[in-house]
């Protein structure tokens, strides 16, 4: 398939969409988020199972919200600020990225600030950010990969409907530790809003 077709796929979006769900509020990471991005991304116990290493200076958050922007306009990847209604300062993350234009396909990511866990805000993102995927951007499956030892991220995508897939042994080395990855995966006819 053309990368015409792939473009067709995504809407005509000059800025970022806002999403607002029951209690929160997701919208455009912008540059005076930088201090509150970097406190999730720097926190060892917020990266245990991420991709990267914490941040360890505001110039990494920086070339994060840079990749960030850059992601948007290729139309590659979206991210979101994670906020409370009501108040606007960032407290995490959720990103539809890897979009797959010729198989209406993306994966989901998130991360929230440790003092934030434990409400339900992560999955109420991950279920309006599908939303958003399944209704706005047509995908037909949105993916998650995710470390078996991460029963929060499991939990999170099991309570938005996911339905494990498979485990692939070994898959990635992060952060010099070899890792197993569970891949879930949501159906856009199975996704109930
Ligand atoms: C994963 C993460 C986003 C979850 O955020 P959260 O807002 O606390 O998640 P929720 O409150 O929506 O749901 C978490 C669920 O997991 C459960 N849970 C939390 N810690 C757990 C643990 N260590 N073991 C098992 N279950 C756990 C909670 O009880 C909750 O379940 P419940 O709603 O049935 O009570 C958060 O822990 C985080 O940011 N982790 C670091 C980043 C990360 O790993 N991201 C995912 C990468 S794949």
């Amino acid at each position: 398939m053309s990368e015409t077709t792939a473009h067709r796929l995504l809407p005509d979006l000059a800025t970022l969409p806002e999403l607002d769900s029951e209690r929160l509020h997701l919208r455009p990471i912008r540059e005076d988020d930088l201090p509150d991005l970097f406190a999730v991304f720097a926190d060892p116990d917020v990266m245990r199972y991420w991709s990267t290493p914490p941040m360890r200076d505001l110039d990494e958050a920086r070339a994060y919200l840079a990749g960030i922007e850059r992601n948007f306009a290729e139309r590659t990847g979206f991210k979101w600020g994670i906020t409370r209604r009501g108040h606007d300062r960032l407290i995490g993350t959720t990103s539809l990225f890897r979009l797959d234009g010729p198989h209406n396909t993306g994966e989901i990511g998130y991360a929230l600030g440790s003092a934030y866990w434990g409400n339900g805000y992560a999955a109420e993102a991950v279920r309006r950010v599908c939303r958003f995927g399944f209704e706005d951007l047509g995908l037909r499956r949105i993916e998650a990969d995710i470390d078996p030892r991460n029963h929060a991220s499991i939990h999170v995508v099991e309570k938005a409907g996911f339905q494990r897939e498979g485990v692939l042994r070994e898959r990635y080395i992060y952060n010099g530790e070899i890792q197993d990855v569970v891949y879930y995966g949501l159906l856009a006819r199975e996704f109930q809003r």
